[in-house]
């Protein structure tokens, strides 16, 4: 069974779905000595087995998979489908520029979290990390038996406690400065606003599990300050986006370097709490997103796709945590050994 201990490196190289998480950047941040992650969170179980086949043509060590909890239904208000509607009128100007017509585009919701789940039964990896909820105990023991080691990533020391019950082996602590979604278990949370430092140790009073901390780290003294909490590892993922192995598009890069100082927490792209660049697109529609996912997810995706194509990095989420500025375009391997300097 993997354990943290045996890493070379206390770094986990986060799960970034929708493009930057790649074999080849999961397989450089695992040769590197650290933990890479494959971001399973949109694909189909045939698109996971060939990441997983690719990952391991490329490295020997042990690396992980991260998969989404499927949202319960309940979580989103009652009036989901007027207020999803208003979200389209509001959005459609913009579609309309990118020749897409979002009143009448038909919503289709996939849901792969089973028929992945029952492919990583089937075909083990080490890790394997759940995002936005917890399993069912059942199915953390069905992983377990199969030898994989199970995480959850968690915001707040009530869902870490429900983690915990679940009979995880270990937690992913993510602060409020993350790049991308906050790991909140139900749609309607409000994101914890503890800063990361003050947050582990809430979580440390509810449970003795290995954590993992990750969230707004730029450079090697954010590093050590978490380790130096008592954490079994740290978490990067925006300080990785630009390197070559990442998948991160060229709109995405170029919003990263666009001179914009600021990220923001926003539901507009989504209808979950995620961490962007605050481009035109936030500007604009934030403050008017409802909480409604996956249907906010699924209908602004053609618009960001053709965004993304257009090279628009002014309408794309460009996932972002606080310490953006300091990624840079180079190898994984020199990114993660620079943390590690004194
Ligand atoms: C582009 C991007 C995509 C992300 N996608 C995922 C994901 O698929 N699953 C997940 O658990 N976390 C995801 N995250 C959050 C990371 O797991 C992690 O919490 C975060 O990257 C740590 O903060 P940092 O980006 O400031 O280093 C994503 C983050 C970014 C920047």
């Amino acid at each position: 069974m993997f354990n943290f201990a045996d890493l070379e490196i206390p770094l986990v190289g986060a799960p970034m779905a929708g493009g930057p998480s790649t074999p080849q950047l999961a397989a450089a941040v695992s040769n590197a000595g650290g933990l890479g992650m494959l971001a399973a969170g949109y694909l189909n179980a045939d698109q996971l087995s060939e990441q997983v086949q690719q990952t391991r043509e490329l490295t020997e060590r042990p690396f992980g998979v991260n998969l989404f909890c499927p949202a319960d239904p309940n979580d989103n208000p009652v009036n989901a489908e007027a207020l999803l509607q208003d979200y389209r009128q509001t959005l459609a100007p913009l579609g309309k520029e990118y020749g897409l017509d979002l009143l009448n585009d038909e919503l289709v919701l996939p849901d792969h979290f089973y028929s992945l789940l029952d492919w990583l039964l089937a075909n083990p990896v080490p890790v394997v990390t759940f995002t936005f909820g917890c399993p069912s105990a059942e199915d953390v023991e069905r992983l377990q038996a199969v030898g994989t080691y199970v995480g959850v990533t968690v915001t707040n020391p009530q869902d870490a406690t429900l983690a915990a019950q679940a009979g995880v082996d270990f937690l992913c602590v993510q602060g409020p400065d993350a790049g991308g979604h906050q790991s909140t278990f139900r749609v309607q949370d409000e994101v914890n606003q503890l800063p990361l430092s003050q947050l582990v140790p809430t979580v440390q009073a509810v449970t003795d599990l290995p954590l993992v901390a990750g969230g707004g780290i730029g450079g090697s003294k954010d590093v050590w300050s978490l380790l130096t909490l008592g954490v079994e590892t740290v978490q990067i993922g925006t300080l990785l986006l630009l390197s070559n192995e990442a998948g991160t598009s060229q709109a995405h890069r170029d919003a990263l370097q666009s001179g914009v100082t600021e990220t923001c927490l926003t539901r507009a792209f989504t209808g979950r709490p995620a961490r962007a660049i605050v481009n035109d697109f936030v500007a604009e529609f934030d403050a008017l997103a409802p909480a409604v996912y996956p249907h906010v997810h699924y209908f602004t995706a053609p618009l960001r796709a053709k965004a993304k194509d257009a090279g628009a990095w002014q309408h794309v989420n460009a996932w972002a945590g606080t310490g953006f500025s300091q990624a840079q375009t180079r190898p994984p391997v020199e990114i993660i050994s620079s943390l590690f300097k004194d």
